[in-house]
């Protein structure tokens, strides 16, 4: 048995999809039926359950996007920080396995020398950065918390894509939004993102943090570019002039765009595809099921 939290969100059905397709059992109890930020409705739960491991899909990312986190900071915080907190003392006093989704949004841009981040480099858009955002400091936090926990993998999730019209697929917000900032980034394809994490909860891959995102890094306009030669948007792309003018309009928050290194995790034997092949392997796929 594994228990799923957060398993009916955006990347929760990844993880449900992923488990059920190796046919391993799991429950994902909603929100109604676990109060998650209660130590001893989750310690019930891992008593009577007995997981083998939890997945934390748990979070709150922002309505219609991560802006409206700034007025939701205690709802934002509990989510992303507090669930998180509670889960690394109820499950590592436990002894229990269990994998936490963050984000690599807690970086902005490089390395000094242009090199991607590393799982050693310090976050640096989060409480040392002025304009960092809320939502980018409880994800930083919740790592901060689960750093000391003995038995919590820690996986980067970046910009999650797939072959699934959504609103919160990157591919779906780039045909959707009237302008676009052109900024290099690495991104993560959802259900490569899923599978490499539970992939790494069943082999037992050292707890810590990784990155898993798909190695390389992508700049909007090829991906604007791609989505034009696929055949699934014939628009052209206006794009922002610079991140100033994207900054222009009131209550926008600074993104975090910035480029990761996957090697830690690829050194474990588990492996993403190259960004640029993951994108055509995925937009090939939404053209086959939109026909
Ligand atoms: N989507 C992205 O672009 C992205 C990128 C990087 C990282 N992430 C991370 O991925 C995780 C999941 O995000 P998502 O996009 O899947 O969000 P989502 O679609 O909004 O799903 C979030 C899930 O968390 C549950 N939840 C929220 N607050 C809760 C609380 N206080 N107690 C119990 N359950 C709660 C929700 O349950 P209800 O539906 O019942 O409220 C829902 O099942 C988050 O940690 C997020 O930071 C997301």
């Amino acid at each position: 048995m594994i228990l799923l939290l957060g398993g009916h969100g955006y990347v929760g059905q990844a993880f449900a999809n992923n488990l059920q397709s190796r046919g391993l059992v799991f429950a994902a109890p909603s929100h109604q039926d676990l109060d998650a930020t209660s130590k001893d409705a989750v310690a019930r739960m891992v008593g009577t359950l007995k997981p083998r491991y939890v997945i934390n899909a748990i979070g709150y990312t922002g309505r219609p996007n991560i802006d409206s986190t700034e007025q939701e900071k205690s709802l934002t915080l509990t989510a992303n920080t507090t669930v998180p907190c509670v889960l690394g003392e109820v499950l590592t006093a436990q002894k229990v396995p269990f994998g936490h989704v963050s984000s690599g949004c807690i970086y902005d841009g490089s390395r000094p020398d242009g090199t991607p981040f590393t799982e050693n480099d310090a976050p640096n858009f989060a409480f040392s950065h002025p304009n960092a955002s809320w939502y980018s400091r409880t994800k930083a936090m919740a790592e901060t918390v689960l750093a000391d926990s003995s038995t919590c993998t820690i996986w980067r999730l970046r910009i999650p894509f797939d072959q699934f019209d959504h609103e919160r697929n990157y591919l779906t917000k780039l045909m959707r939004y009237e302008r676009l900032l052109e900024v290099n980034n690495s991104i993560s394809q959802l259900q490569e993102f899923a599978a490499a994490c539970i992939e790494s909860l069943e082999r037992r891959i050292p707890p810590g943090i990784y990155n898993v995102t798909n190695p390389g890094a992508i700049r909007t306009s090829e991906v604007a570019k791609a989505l034009r030669q696929h055949g699934l948007c014939d628009r052209e792309f206006q794009f922002f002039p610079s991140e100033e003018d994207f900054l222009a309009v009131p209550g926008r928050v600074k993104r975090a765009n910035c480029i990761l290194s996957s090697d830690k995790l690829a050194a474990t034997g588990i492996t993403l595809r190259e960004v640029h092949e993951a994108l055509d392997w995925t937009l090939r796929r939404w053209k086959m099921l939109k026909s």
